[in-house]
């Protein structure tokens, strides 16, 4: 996934591109943590002035969704699907090894910022569970040994 490297000139004009729209907060957010790859600290005053809010408020939003990321993600980002599926075909046991096997829970990047381990709630390939998304790209059928090849790879 490419991003934007995190600059307040490039995080104000992601801001006011998409504060016009009605309830803008949360698309602001993601607006940013789509060009950046997370949603920078330093973004969080810009974006309560820019939308009249408190920076508690906004803070507040940013911590609460899992889903926001305030650290650079890892190189390459692995996301395990915790999705009902998933989980009743291994992907618990996928999880657990996951976390182990890159030695950092979902939603930490390991020590030398290579891999960001994610967890979603399907991607829609069910019928081919448990599933993992490396980068963006999908992949079916992920046991352990599969799990490890493709964090090698
Ligand atoms: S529950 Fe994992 S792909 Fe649907």
């Amino acid at each position: 996934m490419t991003t934007t490297e995190w600059s307040v000139e490039a995080g104000t004009r992601v801001i006011a591109e998409h504060a016009g729209v009605r309830g803008p907060l949360l698309p602001v957010l993601h607006a940013l943590q789509e060009e950046f790859g997370y949603v920078d600290p330093a973004a969080v005053p810009l974006v309560a002035k820019e939308l009249n809010l408190s920076r508690a408020d906004v803070h507040g939003v940013v911590t609460f969704y899992k889903d926001f990321r305030t650290t650079p993600p890892g190189a390459r980002t692995v996301a395990v699907c915790r999705g009902e599926a998933c989980q009743s075909r291994g992907g618990h046991e996928l999880a657990e090894h996951a976390q182990a096997r890159l030695g950092v829970r979902f939603g930490g990047t390991t020590p030398d910022g290579g891999t960001t381990l994610d967890q979603v709630f399907c991607l829609g390939m069910c019928a081919l569970s448990p599933a993992v998304m490396v980068d963006g790209r999908a992949i079916g059928r992920v046991d352990v040994a599969r799990f490890d090849e493709v964090v090698d790879a």
